[in-house]
């Protein structure tokens, strides 16, 4: 589970910043397919990226299984997200002159593991996704939906607990809009979350939860109460700083700050 508190993410400063996620308070679910929805420009990619570690906040905290995330430091957070998270984007990303094996062996390499073993991997998730054909053939000379399929498999090639995948049909025809949604969905039957950007709400339809983002503001109905404990925090310190002064109604205080 990832537990977002207060979490904000300013752009810039001064006169010219953007104050692009405003005091985020989210949880994510394990196992679950979970939707970022919102407009052009309502910060979507910016809270995936700080949910998936690639960023940091402006102010607040990330936790994920229990670890701070803010707490680590660089090298720490490289190895957290080489475990536990793999990222789709809606260009891809593939290094256009190296083959489809070595695009998803990739992350193995960074994470050090031998030449034998990587090729094993990858091999064994591209047969998955279906590309066997494709295996020895440049990034460049692929369709869009196979360098999706092929960004796929390199953000599973390590067995992340999470996949993050931003618009990732956004340059595809619906035929492969569809695969590649049909994908994401497996993925999430296998055990894994699934983190999905998109402006579609056909697309954010396939969710089990969805987050809506509006001017930095993300809205999420389906955590409903159920996590008011994770977030006590802030009834805390307002009891702490009102108790006297509100005596019976700091019931009705808390509720108006929250
Ligand atoms: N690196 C950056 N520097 C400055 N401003 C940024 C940066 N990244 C994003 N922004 C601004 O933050 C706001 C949210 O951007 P974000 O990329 O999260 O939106 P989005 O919902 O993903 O949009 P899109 O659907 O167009 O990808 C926008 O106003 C954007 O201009
Ligand atoms: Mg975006």
């Amino acid at each position: 589970m990832i537990v977002l508190r207060d979490v904000n993410k300013i752009y810039g400063k001064g006169e010219g910043a953007v104050h692009a996620l405003k005091d985020a308070n989210l949880v994510i679910e394990d196992g679950k397919f979970t939707a970022i929805l919102g407009k052009s420009g309502s910060g979507k990619s910016t809270l995936m990226n700080i949910i998936g570690a690639l960023d940091s906040p402006t102010s607040g905290t990330i936790e994920s299984n229990g670890v701070i995330l803010n707490e680590l430091d660089k090298n720490e957070l490289a190895k957290y997200r080489n475990k536990t998270t793999g990222f789709v984007f809606q260009s891809f990303y593939l290094e256009p002159t190296f083959t489809v094996l070595e695009n998803v062996a990739m992350p193995l390499t960074i994470a050090g593991m031998n030449k034998k073993e990587r090729e094993l991997k990858a091999t064994k998730i591209i047969e998955e996704l279906g590309l066997s054909e494709k295996i020895n053939k440049k990034a460049s000379e692929l369709s869009g939906g196979q360098k999706q399929r092929v960004s796929i498999a390199r953000a599973l090639v390590h067995d992340p607990d999470i996949v993050l995948a931003d618009e990732p049909t956004g340059n595809l025809d619906s035929q492969n809009g569809a695969e590649v949604m049909a994908l994401l969905k497996k993925i999430v039957e296998k055990g894994k979350s699934v983190i999905l950007v998109t402006h579609n709400m056909e697309d954010a339809k396939n969710a089990d939860n969805i987050i809506e983002i509006k001017d930095g503001v993300a809205t999420a109905k389906y955590m409903n109460g159920k996590y008011d404990n994770l977030f006590e925090h802030k009834t805390y310190i307002v009891e702490e700083n009102n108790k006297k002064e509100i005596g019976e109604s700091v019931e009705n205080k808390v509720e108006e700050v929250k």
